[in-house]
C-alpha cells in the first residue's frame, strides 16, 4: 500500500476509499519536501489534516471548517480557522494569516455547488504560481446535497447551512468547467491545466505571479 493510503487509513479519512490519495500521490510524491502550505475546506474528524501533517515533512497544515468543533482537531502545525467557505472575506483573512504562498487548497466542505465555486474564486488567486487546486467528491453536484450519505447527520457542520442551499444543480458546474476549460492559458485566468478524475478535479495553475 501506498505511503499515503497508509495515512490515510491510520487517520480514518475517506480519501483512500474514493481512490483519492492514489491519485493524489502521482502529483505529490515529487514534490514532497517542498510543500510549505495546504488548505483544506472541510475537517470533519480531522482525519485528512492529520493525514496531511504526516505526509508533508515541511508543511503546515491549515483546515476551514463552519463548525467550530472542528478546532479541536489542532495540533503541532495543524491550525483550524472557523467559518464558511461562502464567507469572502473571512476566507481572505485566512490567507492573511497563513501570511506565506499557498502550494495546495483542496474543497472537501459542504459539496454545494454554488460553495464551491465562491470558495474556488475566492481562494485561486490566493494559491502560489504553478499551485494545486482540488475539488472533491464531484458525484455530489449531481444530487439534492442532503440525499447524500446522509451528510447532515454525518458532517455536523453541515446542518448550519440552511436547508435552503442543500438543492444543487449540476448546470453551475458545467457553467464553472466551461469557463476554464475555454480560458486556459488566458492571462487573466492563469490556469495551466484542469485533470478531471474519479470523482475529483485538479486545477493547475499556471506560473505566472
Ligand atoms: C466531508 S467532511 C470533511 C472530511 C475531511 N476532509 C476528511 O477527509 O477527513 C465535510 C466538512 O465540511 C464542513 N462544512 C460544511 N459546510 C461548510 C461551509 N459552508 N464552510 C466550511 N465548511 C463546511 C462540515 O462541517 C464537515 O466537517
Amino acid at each position: 500500500m501506498s505511503e499515503l493510503s497508509r495515512l490515510a487509513l491510520i487517520h480514518h479519512t475517506d480519501k483512500r476509499d474514493h481512490g483519492y490519495t492514489r491519485i493524489y500521490e502521482q502529483y505529490l510524491e515529487p514534490i514532497r519536501t517542498q510543500i510549505r502550505n495546504v488548505v483544506e475546506i472541510g475537517v470533519n474528524a480531522g482525519g485528512s489534516l492529520h493525514m496531511w501533517r504526516e505526509y508533508l515533512p515541511q508543511a503546515r497544515i491549515w483546515g476551514i471548517d463552519i463548525n467550530p468543533e472542528c478546532k479541536y482537531y489542532e495540533y503541532k502545525n495543524v491550525n483550524v480557522f472557523t467559518g464558511s467557505q461562502t464567507d469572502e472575506a473571512f476566507l481572505s483573512k485566512c490567507c492573511d494569516e497563513i501570511g506565506s504562498p499557498i502550494d495546495m487548497i483542496l474543497d472537501d466542505g459542504s459539496h454545494v455547488n454554488k460553495f464551491t465555486i465562491k470558495s474556488f474564486h475566492a481562494l485561486f488567486p490566493r494559491l502560489k504560481p504553478k499551485g494545486i487546486y482540488i475539488i472533491e467528491d464531484l458525484g455530489c453536484s449531481y444530487s439534492k446535497i442532503d440525499s447524500v450519505e446522509n451528510c447532515r447527520e454525518v458532517w455536523p457542520g453541515m446542518k448550519l447551512n440552511g436547508p435552503e442551499n442543500m438543492d444543487n444543480n449540476r448546470v453551475d458546474m458545467d457553467e464553472f468547467f466551461k469557463k476554464i476549460i475555454t480560458g486556459i492559458d488566458a492571462e487573466s485566468n492563469n490556469i495551466a491545466s484542469i485533470h478531471f478524475w474519479k470523482w475529483c478535479v485538479i486545477i493547475l495553475k499556471g506560473d505566472a505571479k
